[in-house]
């Protein structure tokens, strides 16, 4: 494996895809590891916008429960690594973009900037009006959010369901371009088009470190691949990193 320097690096920056792992240890469960169901249901069958319109219902409860558990959670030692790196990523006039398949705030409350392209729990938004609003405190679970703009019944949670397509892929795509580094952490790699930028980002010559508890399934053998949990793993590869690529500190 070869590891280069910021200085082999003609168009370099660092490029980070997080997935559910990374707040796992925050108390939040992952979607393949839990392997559990939701009041009868696979997670991912009330991730639909069928779902939705089939029974809305269940479908707000199911997002209620998380929009609640969100409160009860705080970012971890990853996600204040990872806004470490950010920050000497700008010092060293680094490009750096971190991409989030998490729906839940712990990249923001850490104080990373941070591309949501699952979107977000704490939004709601209306397929009525387009109206999208900030809301972490309606959070009963059998009480709609009517929309404040247009008077629609029943808010959506602003995620992405299964089916739709992801926000930002154009930005994304031209940060893997110009990467460098890509960073893989806490993410099993099995839903696509996410699990298709660590492939991207090794054809466009970026050195790729993957971090997950088991082998994920879209790892390559050129991948780095640093098994092991988020907490541990991730603030000595940001060291390693910021030696590596003699970021300020
Ligand atoms: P998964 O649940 O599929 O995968 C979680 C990954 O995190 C696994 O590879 C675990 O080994 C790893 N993991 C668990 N605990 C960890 C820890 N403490 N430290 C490091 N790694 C850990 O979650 P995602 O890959 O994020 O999509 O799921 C991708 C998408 O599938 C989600 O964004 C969601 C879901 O359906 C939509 O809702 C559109």
């Amino acid at each position: 494996m070869s590891h280069r320097t910021r200085d082999d690096l003609r168009v370099g920056g660092v490029v980070v895809l997080t997935g559910a792992g990374i707040s796992a240890e925050a108390g939040l469960p992952t979607f393949r590891d839990a392997g559990g169901l939701w009041e009868g249901h696979r997670p991912e069958e009330v991730a639909t916008p069928k779902a939705w319109a089939a029974d809305p219902e269940l479908v707000w409860r199911f997002y209620q429960a998380r929009r609640a558990r969100l409160g009860a959670v705080q970012p971890g030692p990853a996600h204040h690594s990872l806004v470490q790196l950010e920050t000497r990523c700008q010092r060293a006039g680094l490009a750096f973009t971190l991409v989030t398949q998490n729906v839940d705030d712990l990249h923001q409350r850490a104080g990373s900037t941070v591309l949501a392209m699952h979107g977000q729990l704490r939004r709601l938004r209306c397929e009525s009006c387009g109206n999208a609003v900030q809301d972490a405190d309606s959070l009963e679970p059998n009480r709609f959010v009517p929309c404040a703009a247009c008077g629609w019944h029943a808010l959506r949670p602003d995620v992405v369901w299964f089916g739709e397509v992801p926000h930002g892929l154009d930005r994304i795509e031209q940060a893997l371009l110009e990467c460098g580094v890509f960073l893989s952490i806490g993410t099993s790699g099995a839903v696509y088009p996410a699990a298709g930028l660590l492939s991207v980002a090794r054809a466009a010559g970026a050195r790729t470190i993957v971090n997950s508890l088991e082998s994920p399934e879209n790892l390559h053998p050129a991948d780095d691949f640093r098994p092991g949990l988020a907490s541990e793993v991730v603030p000595a590869l940001v060291d390693e990193l910021t030696a590596d690529l003699r970021l300020p500190r």
